[in-house]
């Protein structure tokens, strides 16, 4: 971020974009978006904001507005610690609502009404307190993809990045790990756990008919949600893509299926996979995630090369605009409130996960 960045004049702007995005977006782009980036920042300092961006976020805009960009976990604990009045999300609805339960004092804005999540979509409040009738007194881990009435009957949160990690701190036989299918199979092969997932009787999500039967000597017990974006990929779109580029390095998202963590060389949140890149100065790679964050990180690093095996984008990480980011903070919309008895109790469960680490 630059030092007095409300100083620059948009030509100023559009120059630093230049340097640091020509790789990666058209000029005229960089033309129209400089002056939207101008009168954000401007808006910004006015309001006294603080813009979050997540690395999901497209590169003129990822480059340019946040004050802090990141993972869920990063941003989440930024959201818990800023002195600002007002917090712009540019992310989806859950990690707005996260900044919220964690600043119950601050305005949080998101920037659209449609950044949903296929996950949170998946399991309700309702569908958690079946599953904690069904098994009685097991813990249950929710992943924080999830609206903030389903982290309120959770014992204790986790992202990608600490997933492994907190299952392994409740030190207990059993655990309920909700909403993603994918990380939960994920998490149990790293942890050595046997997983289960009970079964609708249409046989899709869910709950009921095991539950008789079900001994309780499963080690985690799962949902059938999913990552509409990393359930895309597959291991032949690997076996291709390695054929083709036997040196290239395959890191996936731990929301992609199993059979495609097992076949790519290394697998974690997008911070860690950032990291990854850098650290061990990867030349090719294929990142099996959102594919904005290819684009970000080759703005950073246009000495690498990313294979594009197609445009995975999430559809409501795409809702973020620079346009709608300034009628955000134009409009102060759109405000994200969360009931004070459910923020509560989600903040519990929040905030246990971010004292582990
Ligand atoms: P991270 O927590 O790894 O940033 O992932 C968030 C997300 O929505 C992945 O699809
Ligand atoms: Fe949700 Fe998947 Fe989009 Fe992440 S990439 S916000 S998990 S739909």
């Amino acid at each position: 971020m630059l030092v007095n960045e409300t100083a620059l004049t948009v030509q100023e702007i559009y120059e630093e974009m230049k340097k640091k995005l020509s790789g990666v977006v058209p000029d005229a782009e960089l033309q129209y978006k400089a002056e939207l980036v101008h009168d954000i920042r401007l808006l910004k300092k006015e309001k006294n904001a603080v813009i979050l961006g997540h690395n999901y976020m497209e590169p003129a805009l990822f480059h340019t507005i946040p004050d802090f960009a990141g993972d869920s976990l990063d941003l989440s604990r930024k959201a818990a610690t800023t002195d600002k009045d007002v917090i712009v999300f540019c992310g989806v609805k859950f990690m707005a609502e996260t900044a919220k339960i964690l600043s119950p004092d601050k305005k949080v804005l998101l920037p659209s009404e449609k950044a949903g999540c296929s996950l949170a979509e998946s399991i309700s409040a309702e569908d958690v307190r079946k599953l904690k009738q069904m098994y009685p007194g097991v813990p249950v881990v929710t992943y924080v993809n999830t609206y903030a009435d389903v982290k309120a009957e959770s014992d204790i949160c986790c992202t990608s990045s600490n997933a492994a990690q907190v299952v392994t701190s409740l030190n207990e036989d059993t655990v309920i790990f909700i909403p993603d299918e994918y990380l939960a199979k994920n998490v149990a092969r790293e942890t050595g756990k046997r997983i289960i997932f009970p079964v609708k009787k249409n046989g899709t999500n869910g709950q009921n008919r095991e539950r008789k039967d079900t001994p309780l000597d499963y080690q985690m017990i799962g949902w059938k949600g999913r990552c509409e974006v990393h359930e895309l990929f597959k291991v032949e779109d690997i076996h291709n893509v390695r054929a083709q580029f036997p040196d290239v390095t395959v890191l996936a998202h731990p929301e992609c299926s199993p059979e495609v963590v097992a076949e790519s060389d290394y697998s974690a949140g997008t911070n860690a996979l950032i990291r990854y890149i850098d650290e061990n100065n990867i030349k090719r790679f294929l990142l099996l995630t959102e594919c904005s964050m290819a684009d970000n990180i080759i703005a950073a690093h246009p000495d690498r090369e990313t294979i594009r095996l197609c445009s995975i984008r999430c559809q409501h990480m795409n809702q973020i605009t620079l346009e709608d980011t300034l009628d955000a903070l134009r409009y102060e919309s759109y405000v994200i409130e969360v009931p004070e008895d459910i923020r509560q109790r989600a903040y519990r469960s929040v905030s246990r996960m971010l004292e582990i680490g």
